[in-house]
């Protein structure tokens, strides 16, 4: 076992994970509902760690960008939260769902309210807000993970978009739907547009890492000033641990103990507030959605560096 105290680095606890995670048998599924997500090879694993001063420590693919996919929610869900404070939660709830992340059953018996901002519809919701406070959701996000990540090459995948588009029949569904509820303000295909940009958006463990800080650093950012108050930076913690990986979001608590968001293309970040983030990539995943290397991994490392929020 390894054990950590407060002033080691985390280098040797993530060599030892990933030595752990290569000799794992099996590692899950690739999403192939959009085709493009398809081609990735489920062995691959990468794992960062970033602390409140920027430091990086990583392990196997951590520097290898990947497809963000709802990660992105998290980061939507903060520009919003930023600009609109409680009034965002008139038009979404936070509560788990229980349900699929992509599921539309809940959103008739509950007048078109999505349960929480991480499935789709919620994040749906998300966007087309963010959208119409600044007339451009994606890029305002691209601009915020540019800049809390120091990487300015980040961008979208235009494959992976096209991709979505072509295959968004049931984004299109929950977009229509919660409109004919009056719970979307944008132009459907502009809300669309926008919200498989945003889920195209590429980049690697250690950008991730570093972009999910302020979370960690109670809502102030790489350069000091403040996005979130402290209130709502807990509030965001506190949704990404019930909500964060969807139906298996008891399991996640139970196993990794941290606030964690995971996306279909094989990422999960996660919060230490006060101390630390993390971001894991491998991109086979369980029946759920969720990264089958990646909870494995963030669950070895809570339990070997006693690293967690309860
Ligand atoms: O909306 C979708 O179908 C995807 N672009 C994002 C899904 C996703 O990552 C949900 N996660 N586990």
């Amino acid at each position: 076992m390894v054990i950590m105290t407060s002033s080691m680095t985390f280098q040797p606890v993530l060599e030892h994970i990933a030595a752990e995670v290569e000799r794992m048998p099996g590692r899950g599924r690739v999403a192939d509902y959009i085709p493009a997500l398809a081609a990735r090879d489920p062995r691959r694993f990468g794992m960062a760690v970033a602390e409140l001063d920027g430091t990086v420590y990583g392990v196997g693919d951590w520097r290898e960008p990947f497809s963000t996919q709802s990660l992105t929610k998290v980061f939507t869900l903060a520009l919003v939260l930023a600009r609109e404070g409680d009034e965002l939660w008139e038009y979404v709830g936070r509560e788990p769902s229980g349900n699929p992340f992509n599921s539309l059953v809940q959103l008739e018996y509950e007048n078109g309210i999505p349960r929480n901002p991480f499935i789709n519809a919620g994040a749906l919701v998300v966007t087309d807000r963010l959208q119409t406070r600044t007339g451009d959701a994606a890029g305002e996000l691209l601009t915020f993970l540019r800049s809390e990540s120091g990487n300015a090459r980040l961008d979208f995948d235009k494959d992976i978009a096209d991709s979505e588009a072509a295959h968004g029949d049931r984004n299109a569904a929950l977009a229509h739907f919660m409109a004919a509820y009056g719970n979307i303000g944008n132009p459907i295909p502009v809300l669309l547009d926008q919200y498989f940009r945003q889920c195209s958006l590429t980049a690697s463990c250690a950008d991730l890492a570093l972009a999910t800080t302020f979370l960690a650093r109670h809502g102030l950012r790489a350069d000091g000033s403040r996005l979130l108050t402290q209130s709502q930076a807990k509030q965001v913690n506190a949704v990404m641990l019930t909500c964060g990986t969807y139906d298996a979001a008891g399991d996640f608590a139970y196993r990794v103990g941290l606030p964690g968001k995971s996306g279909v293309g094989g990422g999960i970040i996660a919060v230490v507030p006060g101390r630390c983030t993390l971001c894991v990539w491998s991109p086979g995943l369980d029946e759920r959605g969720n990264s089958v290397a990646g909870v494995a991994a963030l669950d070895r490392f809570t339990t070997l560096t006693g690293v967690s929020v309860f």
